[in-house]
């Protein structure tokens, strides 16, 4: 009698276990970007972009240990503040119980949320955040796209070497680290090459500030050959057209946060020519890029820009570290996003030991008010 009733019960032990490892689990993931404040449009592309990542995730229909999993996106908005961003991280951590944390956007904001995601051991990737420091925080915290010594360089190089450029001058942010580490990345390798810093003017908090004059008629009297300005888009195009009204016409060079259809809506003529580095260009041949952004106009109206793209990227690079760890779990996801080795539609992935990956950048610029590829540069 005992035997039997231990074969009956263990019989319906597993059978319930078989039971249980069907049937399908909705899990959320967050996404902190800034979908309001003075770069909006950062937030509303990398949205855009997340969320088409889960549409086709959940379309094509995911196994994770044995049930089908569709994924809910849970999004925050950072304002562009980073008090607001560890806010918002701490509600979708805690409250919402999110697997993952996809953001943020501006390196000052993924500082604020960092700690608390590696404190409560939740994975995050930020698809755009550049600043070194990002990523150091702990072996939580990913990101999808290059760092800003490379950016840095990139330009210092684009300009002495490629544009013949000796006498830099430099205007930016120096109250947050995105602008105030591409500032000092740039002036190094820029000196390195042989060019000559003449001037170096800063602000703080470049969502209040509207007025540069003050700041580029002191650069004006160095008589430079070329500013470098790593400000988000609102700043520089301000800066772009105030220079245009002093008469100081001289070539300007920026990073990926000139990224954004409002540089030209608010510079106008005088943000023509100038030259940034960035993540993508549309205009890359790749088929993966290509469908990409044929997918990505027909669904949202707009062609993507390095934000969309960079966080369908993160999204997916999260994404595929869980089929593959076949596993809820958030440190299995953790240790399984390590392993990373494919190509994306901003180019291949591969995670260094500090969880960044080595990529290469593009130079563009702005001709009749569109954004134009210019050349690719490798590590
Ligand atoms: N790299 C910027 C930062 O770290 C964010 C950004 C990326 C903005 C790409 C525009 C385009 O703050």
């Amino acid at each position: 009698m005992k035997k039997i009733l231990v074969v009956l019960l263990t019989v319906l032990l597993l059978f319930s276990f078989a039971a249980c490892k069907q049937g399908s689990g909705e899990v959320k993931l967050g996404g902190i970007f800034p979908l309001s404040g003075g770069a909006a449009t950062f937030g509303q592309s990398s949205k855009n972009g997340m969320q088409m990542a889960i549409d086709e995730f959940n379309a094509a229909g995911h196994k994770i240990d044995g049930k089908t999993i569709m994924i809910k996106p849970i999004y925050g908005d950072t304002e562009g503040q980073p008090e607001k961003a560890a806010n918002v991280g701490q509600k979708l951590i805690n409250q919402d119980q999110v697997i993952g944390i996809v953001g943020a956007v501006m390196s000052k904001n993924s500082l604020a949320i960092a700690p608390i995601a590696q404190a409560a051991k939740v994975p995050m990737i930020s698809p755009t955040s550049t600043n070194p420091k990002v990523t150091q925080v702990g072996d939580y915290i990913y990101r999808a796209c290059f760092i800003d010594p490379f950016q840095g360089t990139v330009m210092a190089k684009y300009a002495y070497d490629d544009l013949g450029k000796r006498r830099a001058a430099l205007l930016y942010d120096n109250g947050n680290d995105y602008n105030k580490g591409l500032a000092e990345f740039f002036k190094k390798s820029f000196a390195e090459l042989g060019g000559e810093i003449v001037a170096e003017e800063a602000f703080t908090d470049e969502d209040k500030t509207v007025d540069f004059k003050a700041q580029l008629t002191n650069i004006k009297t160095h008589n430079p050959d070329f500013i470098y300005i790593p400000n988000y888009y609102q700043a520089a195009a301000l800066i772009m057209k105030q220079a245009a009204e002093i008469g100081l016409e001289v070539q300007f060079g920026g990073g990926d946060g000139w990224d954004s259809p409002e540089l030209v809506n608010i510079g106008g003529k005088a943000v023509e020519s100038g030259f940034f580095s960035n993540h993508f260009s549309k205009d890359d041949t790749r088929p993966i890029v290509q469908t990409f952004v044929k997918d990505y106009t027909a669904k949202f109206g707009a062609t993507p820009d390095a934000l969309a793209t960079l966080a369908y990227d993160a999204t997916k690079i999260f994404l595929n570290a869980m089929v593959k760890a076949d596993s809820l779990d958030k440190m299995k996801i953790r240790d399984a996003m390590k392993t990373t080795s494919d190509e994306f539609v901003a180019g291949k992935v591969t995670f260094d030991s500090n969880r960044n990956p080595i990529k290469s950048a593009v130079v563009l610029t702005i001709k009749d008010g569109q954004q134009m590829f210019v050349k690719s540069v490798s590590p």
